[in-house]
């Protein structure tokens, strides 16, 4: 594979200029997940350690092998909603690698609002568990929660997608050979108690794990009786009488070691195999990505100077290298996996979806992974473009994506607009994972063009009765629309809602796409099959 070349000056007025935006971005970033990551008040957390509880974090970092990194998933959902009353809503999770197997890790934090389940805390509990299983990752649970949020029970109770979802993922992990264990490290309330009850195997920790469907309040008002949690449902009850946990701990090191015991003896399973190497860092300083990444949308940014700095050794075996540019194909390597990448370099059109359509049929007739890095205002539009048949291009190419059977893993690296969103794997289209650097937007097209398509059919109404739109009317209509997309397109509004699964420093890139290689071969790919593509 040849290397790139640069054909960016970085001393020069623009990249330093560019950068400097970029560091202000990651620096509000960077002091947000600060924050959030400490977890509920001080008070939570004061009376969380008074109880001898490790919190969250603290539990994952023991779980894990030591000296391995834990890929923290979606760290600001519900940020700036519900007065930011719910850090990382209410729960951690991610993937670890537990006994040298990826694994994916669903830790309640009990130091916000007891660890209650509201709408963003199910959404995140769901969103690791197809992970769990696109993946077939074994999975842990910490569990320390007060179940479902009640105030808010129309959001997470009822629906498909809501709390009882938990337990039919839990069932159909299981029946795929998934293995999962629970550790009850506080409580374990209500439907919740199904948690460890439909895990493989359950630790719970003495004298401060309980597991009940109903708790001591509700037992006295329903029967009259009375009694303590402990007697109701601690660890020795369920070690010793009901059997509803297996393992009891004298405390949470301790839970947290059996749990490392029993990957000792969970089974090999056969995994994909891919042609890898040893990696090599890129050529170029992944940090220069500061200086190139768009902050300012209107200016052009050559997605090869983004791939150069992503990949191993910079090389890059560029597929219709001079066909339809504004959609750059090639193969590379990744942490010394193959890569299959695909990267906007402007509007795609008609050739480009074609082009990008062929380059995935060859990466999944090669079994490689495929990368999307998005920056896309979308397909081009217009008479002669529709006349050409534009749909139909775009259709095989969105075609090709969703039906590719090969893991894909996508980068918002600058704007996601439109159709080009779903031709370029969002979230719509399944990749195992997705991420946005901190200048990334997505929304359905860009602010400025919605206000202009919403102003020109308002005033077709006013010409329809012979009148002409007020200006205060028109300048009206466009701030508000411009202020709402600028609000609703931002990183943080789409984290915050999980329309991703983070928010990425750009020099970590690499290592996340890595991660997410590796954990993607713990599910043998498999053979591809599309359906009919219109031609
Ligand atoms: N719904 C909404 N909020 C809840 C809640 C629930 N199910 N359970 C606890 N909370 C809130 C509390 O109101 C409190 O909020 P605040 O910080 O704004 O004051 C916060 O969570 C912490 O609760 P607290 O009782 O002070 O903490 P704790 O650590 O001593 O106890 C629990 C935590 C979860 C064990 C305990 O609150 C409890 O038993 N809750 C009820 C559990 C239940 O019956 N759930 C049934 C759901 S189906």
């Amino acid at each position: 594979m040849f290397k790139l070349e640069t054909k960016i000056d970085v001393n020069s007025k623009e990249f330093k200029e560019n950068k400097k935006a970029f560091l202000e971005l990651l620096g509000k970033y960077k002091g947000i997940l600060k924050d959030v990551t400490k977890g509920g008040s001080e008070n939570a957390i004061s009376k969380h350690k008074e109880r001898g509880k490790l919190l969250a974090r603290e539990r994952i970092n023991k779980l894990i092998d030591p000296n391995t990194p834990f890929m923290e998933l979606s760290q600001l959902a519900a940020y700036d909603q519900y007065d930011n009353g719910f850090p990382s809503a209410g729960i951690v999770t991610g993937i670890g690698v537990i006994q040298g197997r990826e694994t994916v890790i669903i830790a309640n934090d009990a130091t916000v609002k007891g660890g209650t389940y509201m709408q963003w805390t199910i959404r995140k509990h769901l969103r690791a568990q197809d992970i769990a299983m696109e993946n077939k990752l074994p999975t842990v649970y910490m569990v320390d929660s007060g179940g479902a949020f009640l105030p808010e029970q129309d959001t997470v109770f009822p629906d498909k997608n809501h709390f009882g979802r938990f337990f039919y993922n839990q069932a159909r992990l299981s029946a795929m050979g998934v293995p999962q264990i629970a550790i009850v490290m506080g409580s374990c309330t209500a439907g919740g108690a199904y948690v460890p009850a439909m895990s493989d195997e359950a630790i719970i920790v003495k004298n401060q794990g309980t597991i009940f469907l109903g708790g001591p309040p509700l037992v006295k008002a329903a029967t009259g009786e009375v009694v303590t949690a402990e007697e109701l449902g601690g660890g020795e009850v369920h070690t010793r009488i009901s059997g509803v946990a297996d393992h009891l701990a004298d405390n949470d090191t301790h839970a947290i070691q059996i749990c490392r015991n029993i990957f000792e003896s969970l089974d090999e399973h056969k995994k994909q195999m891919l042609d890898v190497i040893a990696p090599e860092d890129p050529a170029y300083d992944p940090e220069e990505l500061y200086g190139i990444a768009p902050v300012d949308f209107k200016k052009a940014v050559d997605s090869r100077e983004v791939i150069m700095r992503i990949v191993d050794g910079s090389r890059f075996h560029e597929f219709k290298e001079n066909y339809a540019p504004t959609l750059v194909t090639g193969f590379a390597r990744i942490m010394g996996y193959p890569v299959g990448i695909l990267a906007n370099n402007g509007v795609l059109m008609p050739e480009s979806a074609v082009k990008g359509t062929h380059f995935i049929e060859l990466c999944t007739s090669r079994k490689i992974p495929l990368v999307f890095l998005q920056n896309i205002t979308g397909f081009i539009v217009g008479k002669d473009f529709e006349h050409r048949g534009i749909a139909k291009d775009g259709a095989k190419m969105v075609h090709a994506v969703a039906n590719a059977n090969v893991p894909k893993f996508t980068i918002l690296f600058g704007g996601s607009f439109g159709a080009g969103n779903y031709g370029m794997a969002g979230r719509a289209y399944d990749p195992r994972l997705l991420f946005m650097w901190p200048n990334a937007k997505i929304s359905v097209m860009g602010g400025q063009q919605a206000a202009n398509v919403l102003i020109s059919v308002k005033k077709d109404q006013y010409a329809a009765r012979g009148l002409e739109m007020p200006q205060e009317e028109i300048d009206k209509m466009l701030k508000g629309i411009v202020d709402k997309y600028n609000v609703e397109g931002s990183a943080y509004y789409s984290t915050s809602r999980l329309w991703d699964d983070g928010i990425l420093d750009p020099v970590d890139t690499r290592k996340v796409v890595g991660m997410g290689i590796a954990m993607s071969l713990n599910n043998p790919f498999p053979d591809q099959k599309f359906g009919v593509f219109r031609m």
